[in-house]
């Protein structure tokens, strides 16, 4: 079992290059299943989750090959239509083949993807709106068995709760309908515009009609295309806010600023300075971070992949905070790790009271999922002293080189067996 020790306290110092996002690539993986042909994807970057989406692809048939940067995919021999347990259990966006194998077949079984750290996970909106487009469902022993006999009709489908994995189901799905589809109440994360925008790149149609709703008009022809996936915002949020912990002064590139616009005003009224250039970030810590009352929420509201995050920097604000999870029921399980590093974090409900005034002190430490080992890390850098963090597998689900990356700017992080 693998873990990471870190020796902190030190600022971060220097610049840092975002890789492409886990959240975008994922379902662009799976709408790579619409194609007979071979499609070229960039950018996607080596992280764990990636390399399960591929073997689940791999095990439906598809070919892969990646050199350097580019990762090709080629469908032409993809037939199969069963998506197994012991894939899609560790990765629970494997759900979003559902989509394109219905699509493409008419026909899947995939298996429900079960709960995690963070909460139950449930798929009943996917479901839900995928019947709205003539797909008959049941579930058996663990897997959702699906069809539709007569192929997927275009409808108007509205999400009863805003999902990001739904949204992205349904859109994929109703590519390839008889008809037109109108989504309302869809998720706008920018994964999902990045996701829209390969789809049409395949040959698709679709249009974002209003805020929230999409008129997708069904095509039955897809090309072979290249697409690079967009940068990581979430890698980028996790790294502006290690150099506020460590009062560093970094510079993150490979970023488009006004994506992570919510982010970067939080961080300013906390008292950072920030700096932005085309494709660059520079952030300057300071040692009075202010207080705040910070609420998770859909896109374009702030992150709950940042929420463990900005929860370590809080613990350094000069006032007591605020946390509002309103996003899973789950994702305080950071808190009891940091009140082990002397965190003074008291949770009811879905929401944190964070003290201020915190110095974290070293310790050995356990990660329960992957951002909140990111925020261990976080914690770590800014304790003066050795902490070890177990359970490294989380992170490697979702940063890619974090050692890496992060030695590179001052850390003194190693991976130890
Ligand atoms: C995506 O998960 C992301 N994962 C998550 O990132 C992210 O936290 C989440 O969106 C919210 O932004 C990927 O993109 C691979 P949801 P997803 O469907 O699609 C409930 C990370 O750290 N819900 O928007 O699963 C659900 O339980 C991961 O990179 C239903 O009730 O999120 C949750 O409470 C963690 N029924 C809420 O909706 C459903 O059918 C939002 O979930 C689907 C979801």
């Amino acid at each position: 079992m693998q873990k990471l020790e870190v020796l902190g306290a030190n600022k971060l110092k220097g610049q840092i290059k975002i890789s492409g996002s886990k959240n975008a690539s994922l379902p662009i993986l799976a709408a790579t299943l619409l194609s007979k042909k071979k499609i070229i994807l960039k950018n996607l970057p080596r992280v764990r989750d990636i390399e399960t989406m591929l073997t689940l692809l791999k095990s439906l048939g598809s070919k892969v090959r990646v050199n350097n940067n580019h990762t090709i995919i080629d469908n032409t021999n993809q037939k199969k239509k069963f998506a197994s347990y012991n894939l899609v259990k560790t990765m629970r966006a494997g759900i979003l083949v559902l989509g394109p194998l219905l699509a493409k077949y008419g026909s899947a079984r995939v298996s429900l993807p079960g709960g995690c750290a963070i909460g139950t996970r449930p798929v009943d909106i996917h479901l839900k709106a995928l019947s709205k487009l003539g797909v008959k469902y049941k579930i058996d022993q663990g897997y959702v068995i699906a069809n539709a006999p007569k192929g997927l009709k275009g409808n108007k489908i509205h999400f009863s709760k805003i999902s990001v994995g739904a949204t992205e189901n349904l859109i994929i799905a109703a590519s390839l309908a008889k008809g037109t589809s109108i989504l309302s109440n869809c998720a706008i994360e920018p994964e999902i515009k990045d996701l829209i925008n390969f789809l049409n790149k395949m040959g698709c149609n679709i249009k974002w009609i209003s805020k929230r709703t999409i008129r997708i008009i069904g095509v039955n022809k897809i090309k072979e295309t290249s697409y690079s996936v967009m940068f990581d915002r979430i890698e980028a949020g996790t790294y502006l806010i290690a150099a506020a912990v460590t009062e560093g002064n970094l510079k993150i590139k490979n970023v488009i600023p006004e994506i992570i616009k919510t982010e970067i005003d939080v961080l300013k009224k906390l008292g950072l300075k920030i700096t932005i250039k085309k494709n660059e970030i520079q952030i300057i810590g300071n040692k009075k971070i202010k207080n705040m009352k910070i609420k998770t929420a859909p896109y374009p509201g702030f992150p709950t992949d940042l929420q463990a995050q900005i929860m370590v920097l809080l613990c350094k604000a000069n006032k007591n905070s605020i946390i509002e999870e309103n996003i899973f029921e789950n994702r305080f399980m950071h808190v009891a790790e940091l009140n082990r590093m002397g965190a003074k974090i008291l949770t009811k409900g879905n929401k944190a009271l964070v003290e201020g005034n915190i110095s974290f002190a070293p310790a050995e430490l356990m990660a329960t999922d992957l951002r909140a080992s990111v925020s261990l890390i976080l914690a770590a850098l800014s304790a003066k002293g050795k902490s070890i963090i177990n359970r490294i597998y989380h992170l490697d689900r979702g940063y890619e080189n974090i050692e890496k990356k992060l030695k590179k700017v001052g850390a003194k992080i190693r991976r130890v067996n």
